[in-house]
């Protein structure tokens, strides 16, 4: 496994003499008086070189937008035309990536620039150094965008390894070294956002590695060994719990889980202790939780066979706060930071649990199982438990939880719920981050559809009724919650994984949804605790 290691950089000199295989220039689209242009050539009225370009504009004697034209170029988001330069400029190839409408009196929006920066980077694989020269605003919007372009080419760049037995001759390699354009190379926050963002885009990509890795080779306690090597060598607090351990703690959830595999449980804990501690001592724990079913069958519930290959993907939750994790390890904020990864595989057999049994989970209470294949809130509800335990500011959990949030919110944009003010930082780090997510209620009578005949809660509806599908996860997991403790439960079961062709920065399979948000989330709880 593991993906590619494409190095990032700034310049300051002149895009037209950069020695590079490709320069990345932006382009807009823009509306015009004319009825409509007829011929290609007329084209050119419609299309808007971005700032950046200037240089490279002029060595083409003012025929950019012209060839560009000819070419077919009509500068929407995600397109992206080729120009072999023949010595009007240092670089071979001159890359234009559409931007769509130039904003009116502002430089594009963060997400079109990383979104960019990603396709022109896919486009150009087989090439060793490319250099964009975007529109980065020089004005306090500068390092977001900055961030977003540098964020994007990286994540652009990369690519599963896979599993070929022979290299595949038209598949060519991703971009080497990117190189991104701005007004002062040597600006201290310019250089800390490039930093920033090979960190950012190194736990994104370690995520979707995680996710990406076939079921067979990344089973509860291979997953666990991974995530404990790179802890420690990060630097990071590692505490494994294997079967016995988990037997002797009462993790009656994802004990159950992992009943139907050969393979069996683990609950890894990873801690960050800030150096740094505030002044007054008050530095926040926050604790993030993720699902990590390396393989949902469904278990006895078993699931359809069509699809059911992306349930790998069940553990992008757990990957996800683990990368974060490692991100954390190397930005070194000051939030103290605990990560509970409960990790099992769903399997039917013999020995798997069913519907009908009932588990005392860690907090003692005690869940009638109607549905094996709601198994993520059974370890999940074990994990927000310890957690709470052991005792934080603020608890942020992440799960591929349920299909009705796909149903609801679609593959884009996530769901959050928990406390109002937790969830409304989550939204505003997700929107940063380019991550959407969107608040959703935990209703009283969704809780009461819960009601267990013979324990303290269902684990579903207690008739199986699908209603209220993405909140009834919710509702179960807050049994799970302390009293005083904010929450915020984000599912993720549409976002964290792509199954479509490569768009924008999302290449096909895992997303590395939602590494940004939490460590945007981190940052703001850091900086206003
Ligand atoms: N891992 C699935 C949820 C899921 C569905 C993730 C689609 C990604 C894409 C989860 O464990 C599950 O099976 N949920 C059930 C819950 C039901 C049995 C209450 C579901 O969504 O149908
Ligand atoms: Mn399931
Ligand atoms: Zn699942």
């Amino acid at each position: 496994m593991t993906s590619s290691s494409t190095t990032l950089s700034l310049v300051d000199t002149d895009p037209a003499e950069l020695a590079v295989d490709a320069i990345v220039i932006g382009l807009h689209s823009q509306t015009t008086d004319a009825a409509g242009p007829a011929r290609a050539a007329d084209f050119a009225g419609t299309l808007l070189l971005a700032t950046g370009a200037e240089s490279i504009a002029a060595a083409f004697d003012g025929r950019l937008t012209e060839t560009l034209a000819l070419l077919g170029a009509t500068g929407g988001p995600g397109e992206v035309i080729k120009l072999a330069t023949l010595g009007t400029v240092t670089a071979p190839l001159v890359v234009a990536v559409g931007l769509g409408p130039e904003p009116s009196g502002a430089a594009p929006a963060p997400e079109t620039l990383r979104r960019a920066a990603a396709a022109a980077v896919r486009a150009l694989a087989g090439a060793e150094r490319v250099a964009l020269t975007l529109p980065l605003p020089d004005d306090e919007d500068g390092p977001a965008a900055l961030r977003a372009t540098a964020e994007g080419a990286l994540l652009g760049a990369y690519r599963f390894a896979g599993y070929k037995t022979r290299p595949q001759p038209t598949r060519r390699p991703p971009v080497a070294a990117i190189t991104v354009h701005v007004p002062d190379a040597g600006d201290e926050r310019a250089q800390a956002e490039i930093s920033r963002a090979g960190v950012v885009a190194r736990a994104v990509t370690r995520t979707r590695d995680w996710v990406n890795t076939a079921p067979n080779e990344l089973r509860p306690p291979s997953f666990a060994d991974s995530v404990a090597t790179a802890a420690r060598e990060a630097g990071l607090g590692v505490e494994v719990l294997d079967e016995q351990a988990l037997a002797a703690g009462g993790y009656g959830g994802i004990l159950a889980v992992g009943l139907g595999s050969e393979a069996p449980p683990r609950l890894v804990k990873l801690s960050y202790d800030p150096a740094i501690a505030a002044a007054d001592g008050s530095v926040k724990r926050l604790a993030l939780v993720g699902k990590g079913i390396t393989f949902d069958t469904g278990g006895v519930s078993i699931k359809p066979a069509q699809g059911m290959w992306e349930m790998k993907s069940d553990m992008a939750g757990a990957a996800a706060v683990a990368a974060t994790m490692l991100a954390i390890a190397e930005l070194k904020p000051a939030v103290a930071v605990s990560a509970y990864l409960p990790m099992a595989e769903n399997m039917p057999s013999a020995t798997a649990y069913r519907p009908g049994d009932v588990v005392t989970m860690y907090n003692g209470k005690r869940v009638e199982v109607l549905n094996t294949d709601a198994e993520g809130r059974m370890v999940l509800g074990d994990a927000m438990a310890r957690a709470c335990e052991d005792g934080c500011d603020y608890l942020v959990e992440t799960s591929t939880l349920t299909g009705g949030q796909v149903v609801a919110l679609g593959k884009r944009v996530a769901g959050v719920m928990g406390s109002t003010d937790l969830c409304q930082r989550v939204q505003q780090a997700g929107d940063a981050a380019g991550e959407p997510t969107w608040p959703m209620p935990l209703p009283d009578d969704v809780r009461k559809g819960m009601d267990s005949e013979v324990a303290d809660i269902s684990q579903v509806n207690a008739s199986m009724d699908r209603a209220g599908h993405m909140l009834q996860g919710g509702v179960f997991l807050r049994e799970f919650v302390a009293d005083e403790v904010p929450w915020a439960h984000i599912d993720i079961a549409g976002p964290s994984y792509h199954a479509g062709e490569p768009t924008g920065y999302w290449t096909k399979g895992g997303t590395g949804v939602p590494v940004r948000t939490l460590l945007e989330l981190v940052d703001d709880i850091a900086a206003n605790a």
